[in-house]
């Protein structure tokens, strides 16, 4: 049977040189698709035609209570992208790329047109860190991350419109695990969101190629096979705030991830910033938690960008070192790919 995390296991040697390009363009979608998305959903749906790919959001995968304006929808689009164009310059491929060319009520998110012999680089040589790449939700270290490590996430950050906020101070973390502990109390609290996000957590074991597999938060497989109930059931906010806010206080350094402006593009392009740092962290070995909570409820979102200095916060970052963890399952390009 196929395993439900196969996908990861990719072989740069297996790139078929010389093949169509629409064949070699097959490949790159298999890079694509191990982006990071909010509780895994997945929520892409890919076209390949000739040398043109498009990105379309799948908004049967959206999440009503959990992401009402699909921001997080946009920004796991947002991060495939990255992956995607990550893959092609290391494979050589130029591009053009067109985002929401149907206008912004429509699913299709880009539509990039690659040429062969790409010769200006957009992003860094990032290209093995997608296979490494994962959320890593465990305790870090104490240690500090230095600061020119942090120096470089920053400026790997800085498009025009976009910022990396990061706090290493007591005051700071403190601030930004008060923020979490109210967002988790209003939103497990609300029956209908936790039972949407519930809907996405699943046994270790569980065949399922989406989703948050138990072990994602260290549970045992004895554990995973009651989690969905338990999550979906009770409000379980206190010991999900009390766990998050100690991991983050213990933790060296938190980011925020801000922009000048609040719309879909920005959005997109958010995650294409979010996946970018992603990849530039798992290469010094910098591991990432992520978290929408405190972005989602407007009064909790005002008091995060007054502490950071900053307009629009799109999600905050827990960093520090740990070792790998696992990964989570992603469902292969054949699946995401529509005619
Ligand atoms: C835009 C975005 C928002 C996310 N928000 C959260 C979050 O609020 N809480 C959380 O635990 N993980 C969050 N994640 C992490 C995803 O759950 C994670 O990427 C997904 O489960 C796949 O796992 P992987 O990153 O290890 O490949 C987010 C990821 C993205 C891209």
């Amino acid at each position: 049977m196929e395993d439900k995390l196969d996908v990861w296991n990719l072989k740069e040697e297996d790139y078929p040189v010389d093949g169509k390009p629409e064949e070699r363009l097959k490949f790159l979608l298999r890079y694509a698709i191990l982006a990071p998305s909010g509780p895994n959903s997945q929520p892409w749906k890919l076209r390949l035609e000739g040398e043109t790919i498009s990105v379309l959001a799948d908004f049967k995968r959206a999440l009503p209570h959990v992401d009402p304006d699909n921001r997080t929808l946009y920004m796991s689009n947002g991060c495939l992208i990255t992956n995607l164009l990550v893959a092609a310059e290391h494979f050589g491929f130029g591009y053009d790329i067109k985002y929401l060319p149907d206008g912004a009520d429509e699913e299709r998110i880009a539509l990039i047109r690659f040429q062969e012999d790409g010769k200006a680089k957009r992003f860094p040589d990032l290209f093995e860190m997608i296979t490494r790449r994962h959320t890593n939700r465990m305790p870090y270290e104490a240690r500090a991350i230095e600061p020119k490590k942090l120096g470089i996430l920053k400026r790997d950050a800085k498009e025009p419109g976009f910022r990396l906020g990061i706090l290493t101070d007591e005051n700071g973390k403190i601030t930004m695990s008060n923020l979490l502990a109210r967002a988790h109390k209003i939103q497990l609290g609300n029956k209908a969101f936790r039972k949407e996000l519930a809907s996405w957590i699943r046994a270790n074991n569980s065949p399922e190629k989406d989703g948050l597999p138990g072990y994602s938060f260290g549970y045992t497989d004895f554990e995973s096979y009651f989690g969905q109930f338990i999550f979906g059931t009770f409000d379980m906010s206190g010991s999900r705030a009390r766990v998050e806010t100690a991991y983050m206080r213990a933790s060296p350094a938190v980011g925020v991830l801000f922009t000048e402006a609040e719309d879909k593009l920005n959005w997109i392009m958010a995650g294409i910033v979010l996946e970018k740092i992603f990849l530039a962290a798992t290469k010094m070995d910098i591991r990432f938690d992520l978290f929408s909570q405190p972005v989602a409820i407007p009064e909790l979102r005002k008091e995060m960008a007054e502490a950071v200095n900053a307009r629009y916060p799109q999600i905050l970052i827990r960093m520090g070192y740990a070792k790998s963890a696992r990964h989570t399952p992603r469902r292969p390009v054949e699946e995401v790919l529509v005619h």
